[in-house]
């Protein structure tokens, strides 16, 4: 079975050994309770890299006072099982208390994060960019792999791995789906079977947009618009944002022009979800 390692230190030996003997490390930072969208990032990942460590944390910093640290699925052996099967190498799954051991450095990136989800979340993309920079201090890869579903993240990411110079390259994934199109999401499985299909506004109404922009639409704001008015339809569906933007500064665009990200977050219920589509 896969190593299941708890420590900073035994997850240290591991990545030293490789290296000793010349091989390359690609890590796959999550939250856990994986699914097809995380299995699809180790699978690039295993795919190019000799060896392949997958963090499995829930990371407490990350998440605002009122939000669902407490509720977050986990269920590490089920992950251990899937990762076993895509090939990982081994899962790093430390305590809070040992990723943060009266800790008082926080990394944060300024700007980017205080649009589209930075907004209602004002502390969530410094959880991230910490707990991030901490993984990637401590395994050292080569590469680190994350997914365009969570598009924000990924741009954020990016912009602290240049700022701080970490000599590591950002994969991005491309987003995977359910075969009705809603996007796959560990927090998927909080909704009841009612709010599982209004979820599926999401994805439609992102849909609606690209064919609006593919059929000549250049209006960022008709856009939104469009996006806006098919998730209303929906009335179990509470937009929280429908934001078109720069897809590198996350600046507000007014045309459609690539590199162009258009994204939502809607909350189903209590459930808030997020989707979108860039347009490169
Ligand atoms: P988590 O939500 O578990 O996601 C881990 C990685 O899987 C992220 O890079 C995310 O974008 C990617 N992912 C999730 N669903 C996906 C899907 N449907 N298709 C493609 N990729 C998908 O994101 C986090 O955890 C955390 O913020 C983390 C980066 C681990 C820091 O704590």
């Amino acid at each position: 079975m896969i190593p299941v390692v708890k420590t900073i230190d035994e997850i240290r030996k591991y990545v030293k050994e490789w290296r000793g003997a010349g091989m390359s490390v690609g890590l796959v930072p999550t939250m856990g309770y994986l699914h097809e969208g995380h299995k699809s990032l180790i699978d690039r990942a295993v795919r190019e890299n000799d060896r392949v460590v997958v963090s499995d944390f829930v990371n407490p910093t990350q998440f605002g006072p009122n939000e669902d640290l407490e509720a977050y699925p986990r269920d590490i052996e089920r992950d251990a099982a899937l990762c076993e099967s895509a090939g990982a190498a081994v899962i790093f799954n430390p305590e809070p208390d040992e990723m943060y051991d009266n800790a008082l450095t926080t990394v944060s990136v300024d700007k980017i994060t205080k649009v589209l989800c930075g907004k209602t979340r004002p502390t969530h993309f410094a959880g991230v960019c910490t707990v991030v920079s901490k993984l990637f201090n401590i395994v050292k890869p080569d590469r680190a792999y994350f997914g365009q579903k969570d598009a924000q993240q990924l741009c954020v990411v990016r912009k602290m791995v240049k700022d701080l110079n970490f000599d590591i390259e950002i994969v991005g994934c491309p987003i995977v789906r359910e075969e009705d199109g809603l996007a796959k999401s560990s927090r998927n499985t909080y909704l009841s079977a009612e709010e599982r299909k209004a979820a599926l506004c999401l994805s439609r109404s992102l849909k609606l947009g690209r064919e609006l922009i593919a059929g000549g639409q250049d209006s960022a704001a008709a856009v939104k618009d469009a996006v806006r008015k098919e998730i209303e339809k929906e009335p179990l569906a509470r937009v929280d944002y429908v934001e078109a933007v720069n897809a590198d500064t996350l600046e507000e665009a007014e045309k459609t022009d690539a590199p162009l990200l258009v994204a939502v977050a809607v909350y189903i219920g209590k459930t808030r979800l997020i989707d979108n589509f860039i347009i490169e």
